[in-house]
């Protein structure tokens, strides 16, 4: 089988663990179903939980476990995205190639479904404890990985400094390399260590991991800011343009759209060599890291 036919394999089947495990559109309050339900289920590549996965098995990983935590990292990054997108943020009319989901279900229901894909992912993210009780150290480990990257410490912090740049003149590389971290290497580290965790590695190697998916959360959100000014809406699935539109200050407005690649190239060779320092492989993971660097969408 082809890459490109392995991935959208593994797509597919996260797709399968999300539509089961998000709530059903009933009761007073099927408007929230239905929005949460769209957020997550309207499209998306599922990069991290297919990590996750990759992670796990990787490490030679064989626990039930590992599913409910697939389906919660990939509703905590659609509630980022969901927030991302609402006026208060980047104020964005398209993603996942449909609108976004404060322009389909309006304002309150956008803020209120990240808010209920958010909460929902720890509460699929427990259902661990049932599936898998003889692994319930691991859960535990796992849950706080979850929580500090999602968190103030984590994405959301990133976030925060994310709205602050675009109204700063100057921003440092620092700041810039913090922004990155936070707002989009957490949540990769995330994905990726607590497959790690849930497949029993040791605390060292969860480490090497850690730097690992670094490395890749950088590279990825600088490809990002890239197709940001050069790929194609339609590819996308989202506005192109919208950094410049929000007046972000980002690895383009540094150092140029080559050397911007170039770090995309570096970051990511970085990453794949201390992957392969590990005594474990996992040749699909090595391609896929491979493959993000190149991605158009
Ligand atoms: C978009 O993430 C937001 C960033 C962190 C750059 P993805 O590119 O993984 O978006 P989806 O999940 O495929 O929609
Ligand atoms: C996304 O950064 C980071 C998140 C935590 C959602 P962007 O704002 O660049 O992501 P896109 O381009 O809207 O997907
Ligand atoms: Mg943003
Ligand atoms: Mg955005
Ligand atoms: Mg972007």
């Amino acid at each position: 089988m082809d890459f490109q036919k392995e991935l959208d394999y593994r797509a597919t089947e996260v797709d399968r663990i999300l539509v089961r495990e998000l709530p059903k559109v009933e009761g007073y309050q099927a408007n929230l179903f239905d929005a949460m339900r769209y957020s997550v289920l309207v499209g998306g590549k599922r990069l991290r939980p297919i990590l996750m996965q990759e992670t796990f098995k990787l490490f030679g990983g064989h626990s039930e476990a590992i599913e409910p935590f697939m389906a919660a990292i990939e509703m905590i990054h659609s509630y980022s995205l969901v927030h991302d997108d609402l006026p208060a943020m980047d104020n964005d009319m398209l993603r996942r190639g449909n609108p976004t989901t404060h322009a389909k279900y309006g304002e309150g229901l956008g803020i209120l479904a990240g808010d209920a894909l958010l909460n929902y992912g720890f509460e699929v993210a427990l259902r661990a404890f049932d599936r898998a009780p003889e692994d319930k150290d691991r859960i535990i480990k796992s849950l706080k990985i979850l929580a500090d990257k999602a968190g103030a410490f984590g994405m959301v912090g990133g976030q925060v400094v994310d709205i602050e740049e675009s109204r700063q003149n100057g921003i440092s590389l620092n700041r810039l390399n913090f922004l990155y971290s936070k707002k989009t290497a957490a949540l990769i580290e995330a994905a990726m260590m607590i497959g790690a965790v849930l497949a029993g590695a040791d605390d060292q190697h969860v480490k090497t991991i850690e730097e690992v998916a670094h490395k890749i959360g950088l590279a990825f959100q600088i490809r990002d800011d890239v197709l940001d000014a050069i790929g194609d809406e339609e590819t996308l699935g989202k506005e192109v343009g919208q950094d410049a539109r929000n007046q972000k200050v980002t690895y383009l407005s540094f150092v140029g759209l080559d050397r911007a690649k170039e770090e995309v190239n570096r970051l990511s060779d970085e990453g794949i060599t201390t992957l392969l320092s590990l005594p474990y492989e996992n040749r699909f993971l090595t391609k896929l890291l491979e493959f993000l660097v190149h991605r158009e969408k």
